[in-house]
């Protein structure tokens, strides 16, 4: 089977993009898992520290082992790590993918942890990719009100990505080019507000694929746009956990005496499959 390196390298060449989903749970694995086989496409499965505090780190790399005689393309990613102490701990339990994020700290100390991470990392496996931000894009993957005031607060600038991607030698970058986390509440009011002119600028400066966080509530076009600009890998999450709920809430309301579990949480992981294989049709022009 090919590496996640591989794969990226070949998204790239075909203008496509990889989908990154967020899970915390059986549903969440299976959802991906299932949409993944339907479509024939390679995922990355996302854990940020507290979706895995919640399956487990050891269970979730287990879920993902099981996978292995069938040969599947599906990597696992510890998303969003804010310590370089954690980081030592996916990889140590055998994660494909990892990403340091010191986002809110100062340039120099978030330099500082990736490049402790990337070293870390390397020594112990060189194939275990690392990811890296610079710029603001929030942090909760939730349903706003509305906007929140400082979504393109701070775009990540194109010099200082240059020197960080040299500097850490990190293998992914995530730029922060107008992207937040969570989406809003009216899903009329989504925002088109991607620099796309920034993407290509950062991809090329820097050198190294691109991965677009904060995907939910982004409209088709700008993601049709941000693959063609060079976004290689894109992450979606909000938009599952809202059909999650929104799946268990319907299977509750239609069958309240129901009590099997794997009853009524069937609803809630077929909504977030059907999700996850919209997303995925999209970033591989199906
Ligand atoms: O790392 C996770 C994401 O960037 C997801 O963002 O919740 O806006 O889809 P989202
Ligand atoms: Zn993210």
């Amino acid at each position: 089977m090919k590496t996640l390196r591989e794969y990226i390298t070949e998204a790239e060449e075909k203008r496509v993009a990889l989908g990154h989903f967020n899970i915390s749970n059986v549903e969440g694995f299976w959802a991906v898992v299932n949409a993944s086989k339907r479509l024939n496409l390679p995922v990355i499965i996302g854990v940020s520290e507290g979706e895995r505090d919640f399956i487990g780190v050891k269970q979730v790399k287990a879920l993902i082992d099981t996978l292995k005689s069938e040969n599947l393309p599906i990597f696992l990613n510890a998303d969003h790590t804010y310590s370089v102490n954690r980081v030592k701990e996916v990889v140590d339990a055998g994660f494909d993918a990892v990403i340091i994020d010191g986002a809110d700290k100062s340039f120099e100390e978030n330099l500082r942890m990736t490049k402790d991470s990337v070293d870390y990392v390397k020594s112990r496996n060189p194939e275990v990719l690392v990811e890296a931000e610079l710029g603001f894009i929030g942090k909760s993957s939730k349903v706003w009100n509305e906007v929140p005031e400082d979504a393109d607060a701070t775009m990540t600038k194109p010099e200082k990505a240059k020197e960080f991607v040299k500097e850490t030698r990190v293998d992914l970058f995530a730029p922060a080019i107008g992207n937040i986390h969570g989406m809003a509440k009216n899903l009329k009011v989504n925002y088109e507000k991607l620099d796309i002119e920034r993407i290509k600028v950062i991809r090329e400066i820097t050198g190294v694929p691109l991965v677009l966080h904060g995907g939910s509530g982004i409209t088709d076009e700008e993601f049709k746009q941000a693959i063609a600009a060079g976004i290689s890998i894109i992450h979606i999450n909000t938009e599952l956990r809202l059909a999650y709920k929104q799946g268990l809430q319907k299977s509750l309301s239609d069958d309240p005496d129901e009590i099997a579990p794997y009853k009524y949480l069937r609803g809630a992981r077929d909504a977030m499959q059907a999700v996850v294989e919209k997303r995925l049709a999209l970033f591989n022009n199906l």
